[in-house]
């Protein structure tokens, strides 16, 4: 499978929100990334289900929704009605993560759970085997244009042996700080799935930088 890029639209310009996903798609994006925050878990608010709806709506790409919110549950079935084919939510938040991974799929939406910096990799374990994705945090949760962690590196290549040992398939997906530099060595340690959201958005060229991208993770 080739590895895919998933543009965030956190740093995207909301004025001109489908033009600028219409952008990414023509430099071969291949999902786009909804990132949720409710001001609780993290401090800022985004957006809501109404947005993740129009990106659905600009696109035939798959919609990647990451649930930055203190209380996933309550709100997991809007994600899915408004479009989102997969759905993550944190593992630091989910007192019943199984059930909320069970739901999700319940739904008919794909499943992701993720992980924050300081969250280890065994705290998954006992979840590997339900989830089509796990989202390695590579910066904490909250804010666009943060510098990349490098300890993430390693969870990703732990999460890649985890996953040959054991016989799953799930996606693995970075997601923060991923530029040019960070997003080979990601990739070398077995990543599927590479958010970037100020570096694709925040470029003069979209589809161009979109196309670098998926070039450098492809070769
Ligand atoms: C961070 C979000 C990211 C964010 C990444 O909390 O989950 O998806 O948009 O932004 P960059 O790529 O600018 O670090
Ligand atoms: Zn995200």
């Amino acid at each position: 499978m080739s590895k895919i890029i998933a543009p965030s639209i956190l740093s995207a310009d909301f004025g001109n929100l489908a033009n600028d996903i219409k952008l990414a798609e023509q430099g071969g994006a291949g999902w786009i990334h909804c990132d949720i925050m409710d001001g609780h878990f993290v401090p800022e608010i985004s957006y809501g289900s109404l947005i993740v709806k129009a990106a659905k709506d600009a696109t035939g790409l798959t919609v990647d929704t990451h649930l930055m919110v203190e209380n996933p549950d309550v709100c997991i079935e809007s994600y899915v009605k408004a479009g989102s084919d997969y759905v993550t939510v944190h593992q630091e938040v989910c007192k019943h993560l199984h059930r909320t991974i069970s739901h999700i799929k319940d739904l008919g939406a794909k499943a992701g759970v993720s992980i924050n910096p300081a969250t280890p990799v065994w705290a998954l374990y006992e979840i590997l085997e339900y989830v089509d994705m796990v989202l390695v945090m590579s910066v904490n949760p909250g804010f666009g244009g943060q510098k990349f962690i490098p300890s993430a590196v390693a969870k990703i290549k732990e999460l890649n042996d985890l996953r040959t040992k054991l016989g799953y398939n799930f996606l693995i997906e970075v997601d923060g700080g991923i530029k040019k530099d960070t997003i080979s060595v990601c990739a070398g340690a077995g990543c599927d799935v590479f958010v970037a959201g100020s570096a694709i958005f925040k470029t003069e060229d979209i589809a161009k930088t979109t196309r670098e991208f998926v070039e450098i993770v492809n070769k």
